[in-house]
């Protein structure tokens, strides 16, 4: 099945079941990627300032114990690198050296990615990976130790399980002494988390319309947009948001799931997915973890 039939494939069961869905994956076209960026540069939506102060205060410790000559840093979908940059940069300020793999399903973004790193650390070797990061993950250099990222609470896309899942797959592609790093979104007061999804400028209503946008583009499809609303909720119960569409006619859409964690919850992830040891470092206001599953 090509691209094209597979969001077809996935629209029509999406929205044929009774709980109507659409998955967060097609949320990235090109006007998804660029409505995306703006939403991270929204002082209401916390996560990417959050991560970069621990990628950038806790350098060292994140990396504590991985003392190898030479190594590679994978990263699972990678974007433009704009956030995983101080990362590496701390890294090479600390003497190490390494490789950086970015994999990501968007030979563009890669380009931009590598140009970035090329720009600003021409020393650095990259070795971008276009394609689906579970394929390509296999065929990663297994004759040095590597790094994996997951970073921005992608994780937290995951709905009942499947971050277990995840994880597990990951980790069978490691090796002992490999080491995987997690941006992981905490649990925390549920007005700051549900700002986030409900931002004042609408510009996450946005992301979530364009989804219609794009079945209307791509699929001929014919939504009314306008008679559609944007409907975000958390529950502090489970920990999870959900994402609606709500439509002034007919049908309820779901269409994101971002779950949000505790510390013993992402240990027992860790547990669960066959990893030995899982430390964590936080951001100072302790909103966001990324934590080291080794
Ligand atoms: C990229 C999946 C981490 O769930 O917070 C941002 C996407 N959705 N605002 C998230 C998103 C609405 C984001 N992730």
């Amino acid at each position: 099945m090509d691209f094209k039939q597979q969001f077809l494939a996935d629209v029509i069961s999406g929205l044929s079941q009774p709980l109507k869905k659409l998955s967060s994956k097609y949320f990235y076209d090109e006007k998804g990627d660029r409505i995306f960026q703006e939403i991270m540069h929204l002082e209401e939506y916390y996560l990417p300032e959050a991560e970069m102060e621990i990628l950038i205060s806790h350098s060292t410790k994140l990396v504590e114990g991985f003392d190898y000559e030479l190594f590679d840093v994978v990263e699972l979908g990678a974007g433009d690198g704009s956030k995983t940059i101080f990362l590496l940069e701390r890294l090479k300020a600390l003497g190490r050296n390494f490789i950086y793999c970015p994999l990501d399903i968007s030979p563009d973004v890669l380009e931009t990615n590598a140009g970035l790193m090329k720009n600003r650390m021409p020393d650095l070797t990259v070795k971008p990976v276009p394609g689906d990061y579970f394929k390509t993950l296999s065929k990663i250099d297994q004759s040095i130790p590597k790094i994996i990222l997951f970073m921005g609470s992608n994780i937290g896309n995951f709905e009942n399980g499947a971050d277990v899942d995840f994880l597990k797959k990951i980790k069978a592609n490691m090796l002992p002494g490999d080491i995987l790093l997690v941006g992981i979104d905490l649990k925390k007061n549920p007005k700051t988390i549900l700002r986030a999804y409900n931002d004042s400028k609408g510009v996450t209503k946005r992301f979530n319309m364009n989804l219609l946008e794009r079945i209307n583009r791509e699929l001929g499809a014919n939504f009314d947009l306008d008679s559609f609303d944007h409907y975000p909720t958390y529950n502090p119960l489970s920990g999870t948001t959900y994402s609606f569409l709500v439509s002034m006619k007919k049908q309820v859409v779901q269409t994101e799931v971002s779950q949000k964690y505790n510390l013993e919850e992402i240990e027992a992830l860790g547990r669960q997915s066959g990893f030995a040891k899982v430390r964590h470092l936080l951001d100072s206001k302790s909103r966001f973890s990324v934590s080291v599953f080794e």
